[in-house]
């Protein structure tokens, strides 16, 4: 096994910043990948332009959940600029694992979710818009 997918499968079993809530959140979103049901839920405590803490939660497979892990890892403590331009292919960069195309949305709910976060998007609103 390569270090990348030993790296993820780490990070599947034991996700960093997810699970149970997180007290004083600011912002918050939730979504899920229609194509197979998996949905998770982003909450970040926002101060002075800073992602403070930052807590996911839901359900997945290994690779979306991996890929929550290590998003929330990178942009804890970031600055909202520097999260708010991390574009798509930086992301998938960091996972460092070639994707195929249904696993490239895998990869991407919590990048999705943590966007919408971050631009004070609701779901209420969302689907409205839909
Ligand atoms: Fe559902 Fe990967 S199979 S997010």
């Amino acid at each position: 096994m390569d270090i990348y997918r030993e790296w993820i499968l780490e990070h599947y079993k034991n996700p960093q910043n997810f699970g149970e809530e997180l007290p004083d959140a600011t912002h918050s979103f939730e979504d899920g990948n229609p194509s197979c049901g998996d949905h998770l839920a982003v909450q970040l405590k926002i101060q002075n332009d800073r992602i403070e803490d930052i807590r996911f939660r839901g359900q997945g497979c290994a690779i979306s959940i991996a890929s929550a892990s290590i998003l929330s890892e990178h942009v804890k403590g970031k600055s909202l600029e520097e999260v708010r331009n991390l574009t798509k292919d930086e992301f998938l960069k960091l996972l460092g694992i070639p994707l195929s195309p249904i696993r490239l949305k895998c990869a991407l709910l919590s990048f999705k979710v943590l966007k919408a976060a971050l631009y004070g998007l609701d779901r209420a609103r969302v689907e409205v818009g839909e």
